[in-house]
């Protein structure tokens, strides 16, 4: 559960980002955040692993005040995800999808086989997972595979 107790959020330059939030995401079930541009969506995600600091409030995961958290740990605890531009250029996709698993200590055989399992989950071959980010064909641009496929392949990297 991650619950967010009247959090606001005021950057240096004045602009209020989220005002007040008062917020419930229970665990095992799926929170969506909807709003027009500029609402604080992703000013509220931010703040949840600590890439944007609160002015006041309290955000809990799993009901420890985040704050008192080690920033790097409570990062590693949660699932982000990473496509285009986040992605490491010189790591296989194979190897990107393997990144946290490496730094919570796995070791490369364990997380490279829990990166395959999850490749496979979403219905995407090895072969997808042998490539580099560069040789991922735009969506629109694919011509052996599906565009579906492809498409798939970007937001779980
Ligand atoms: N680092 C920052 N410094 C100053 N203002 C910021 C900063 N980041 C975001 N803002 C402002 O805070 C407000 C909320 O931005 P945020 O990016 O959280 O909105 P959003 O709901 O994710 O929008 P979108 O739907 O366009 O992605 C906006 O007015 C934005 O301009
Ligand atoms: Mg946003």
């Amino acid at each position: 559960m991650i619950t967010f107790d009247a959090v606001h959020k005021r950057f240096a330059n004045g602009t209020t980002a989220v005002d007040d939030l008062t917020l419930e995401m229970p665990e095992g079930g799926i929170t969506v955040l909807v709003g027009s541009s500029g609402c604080g969506k992703t000013t509220t995600l931010r703040m949840i692993n600590r890439m944007v600091d609160p002015t006041s409030g309290t955000i809990r995961v799993a009901g420890q005040d985040i704050l008192e958290a080690d920033a790097a740990e409570l990062r590693r605890g949660i699932g982000y995800v990473i496509q285009q531009s986040g992605l490491f250029p010189h790591r296989t996709v194979l190897d990107n999808i393997a990144t946290v698993p490496l730094l919570l200590g796995w070791g490369r055989k364990k997380a490279r086989a829990r990166a395959s399992e999850l490749l496979e989950t979403v219905g995407l071959t090895a072969d997808a997972g042998r490539r580099y980010p560069h040789q991922l064909p735009a969506a629109s641009s694919s011509a052996s595979v599906s565009r579906g496929r492809w498409r798939r392949i970007r937001p779980y990297c």
